[in-house]
């Protein structure tokens, strides 16, 4: 597969097969990802991979915790406050494709919700992947957090792998602590959903639009 076939494929899947992914696969993706760069090569990632027992327990956990109407202190602003366009317009649109895709109309906000939570089952998927890093780490390396996150997700789909990556996760920090070994000192920065797309899954027919590169890019001097 070339880079440009991996990173035209890949997108969001949010509903996975019940079947299982190799861990030589993963393990091979997550060396080759490690070659990602950061600033000063610090590799400022910090990964938990799950599957099976400790994955259910957790998403179990999690459910009953989202069941009983109880909520945990984020770890991070996943948004900035009153978003401006042209940021405000394409969350909501990718929103609302979704959304149509799986037959929920806006006014439903308990079937909304109720969605949103496949977050935490991780759409289905059989493994979950978390990567934090240390709450003194600042931007520069949290984008190279974002790196290493793309990087992951081009080598899945030359395995025939899909993902999903999860900033949701980031409102469950002390559930996710209480099942996967992440320091107190680290910050949760994501979780991704890892598996074998479903075909037949309503929200796998979404395809977020982008803006044309006249939209965010000048060039200069050409
Ligand atoms: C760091 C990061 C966190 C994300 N968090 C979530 C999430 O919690 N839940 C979700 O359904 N999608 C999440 N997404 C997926 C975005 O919505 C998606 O990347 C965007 O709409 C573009 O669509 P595409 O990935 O299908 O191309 C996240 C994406 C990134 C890069």
């Amino acid at each position: 597969m070339k880079v440009s076939e991996a990173l035209a494929s890949r997108r969001s899947v949010r509903g996975f097969l019940d079947k299982p992914v190799d861990p030589n696969v993963l393990r091979r993706v997550l060396t080759l990802a490690g070659r990602a760069p950061s600033g000063g090569n610090l590799q400022p990632w910090h990964v938990a991979v799950v599957t099976g027992r400790p994955l259910a327990a957790l998403v179990d956990a999690v459910a009953a915790r989202i069941a009983a109407g109880a909520a945990e202190p984020a770890e991070y602003a996943v948004y900035p406050a009153n978003l401006p366009e042209p940021y405000r317009s394409r969350r909501f649109a990718v929103g609302e494709e979704m959304y149509g895709h799986l037959g929920i109309p806006r006014e439903d906000r308990a079937a909304r919700l109720a969605w949103f939570a496949a977050n935490y089952r991780f759409f289905g998927a059989p493994v979950g992947l978390f990567v934090h890093t240390p709450r003194f780490m600042g931007p520069p390396q949290w984008a190279d957090l974002g790196i290493w996150l793309q990087s992951v997700m081009l080598l899945l789909r030359e395995e025939g792998l899909d993902s999903c990556p999860q900033e949701a996760w980031a409102m469950w920090p002390r559930s996710v602590r209480a099942h996967v070994p992440i320091p107190e000192e680290h910050i949760l920065y994501a979780g991704m959903s890892i598996g074998w797309a479903d075909p037949a899954a309503p929200a796998n027919r979404t395809r977020a639009e982008r803006a044309p590169i006249e939209e965010t890019t000048t060039f200069l001097g050409f």
